[in-house]
């Protein structure tokens, strides 16, 4: 089973795919993730994209889709996952194309495009209070999903950090970089693939209880 995870910064798409990928057995690929690994090992790739992640603008299509074609190959080729679940992929009507086109080559297909809704304001109230575990990836949220100990991990007790890009002034820029280059791709999707919406405002199980509903 192949799942797009789509929604704004902030929607719960990490937090979702966190708990799917156990239940399904699929791959969690988050190109952020990836981007954010490739800067804090200071390799190539991080230098060039640090400063694009911290301005909440959009890094190249080719760059991101490298990424993937990695990613899915790696699954293809894995024992233990049957699928994937793509968690801000694709963000342009250009990435949805290429991501068609490599499916196409070896008979894959997206089996839903599951949409979290959010407005505006949550979103700010959201990232402005995420915290995450740069080292295991866990993400919390200093009032509705706070570390038990202040600022520690609870899963591998490293210190959790504010994203560079949770900061204020780049939360918004993110936010109208979703408007105006990645909700275009609903558009793409719709009457292509089945795309489900979901009101991502509820709780964390009351959203993931509705996406195992439709995916069964
Ligand atoms: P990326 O890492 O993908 O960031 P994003 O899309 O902005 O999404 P977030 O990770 O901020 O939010 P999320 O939806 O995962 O929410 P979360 O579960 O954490 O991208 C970062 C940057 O990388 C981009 O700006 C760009 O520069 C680059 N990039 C990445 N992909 C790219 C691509 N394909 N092309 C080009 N550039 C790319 O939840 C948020 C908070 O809310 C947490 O605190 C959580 O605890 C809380 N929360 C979650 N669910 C709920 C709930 N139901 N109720 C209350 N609180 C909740
Ligand atoms: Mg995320």
């Amino acid at each position: 089973m192949n799942i797009v995870l789509f929604g704004p910064p902030g929607s719960g798409k990490g937090t979702q795919a966190e708990r799917l990928k156990k239940k399904y057995s699929l791959r969690h690929i988050s190109t952020g993730d990836l981007l954010r690994e490739a800067v804090a090992a200071g390799t190539e790739l991080g230098k060039r994209v640090q400063s694009i992640l911290a301005s909440g603008e959009l890094v190249s299509d080719d760059i991101v889709l490298e990424l993937i074609r990695e990613a899915v190959a790696s699954v293809r080729d894995s024992d233990t996952e049957s699928g994937w679940i793509m968690d801000g992929f694709p963000r342009t009507i250009g990435q949805a194309e290429a991501l068609e086109a490599l499916l196409a080559k070896t008979g894959e297909k997206i089996d839903a495009v599951i949409v979290l809704d959010v407005d505006r304001n949550a979103v700010i109230e959201r990232l402005s209070a995420r915290r995450s575990c740069p080292n295991c990836k866990a993400v919390y949220h200093l009032v509705v999903n706070p570390p038990k100990v202040d600022e520690t991990c609870d899963r591998c007790g490293a210190d959790i950090i504010q994203r560079e890009d949770d900061k204020p002034a780049t939360i918004g820029n993110r936010l109208d970089v979703y408007e105006k280059q990645t909700k275009p791709i609903l558009g793409f999707y719709n009457g292509r693939r089945p795309v489900h919406r979901i009101d991502g405002t509820q709780t964390v199980d009351g959203v993931t209880e509705q996406i195992e509903g439709i995916l069964g």
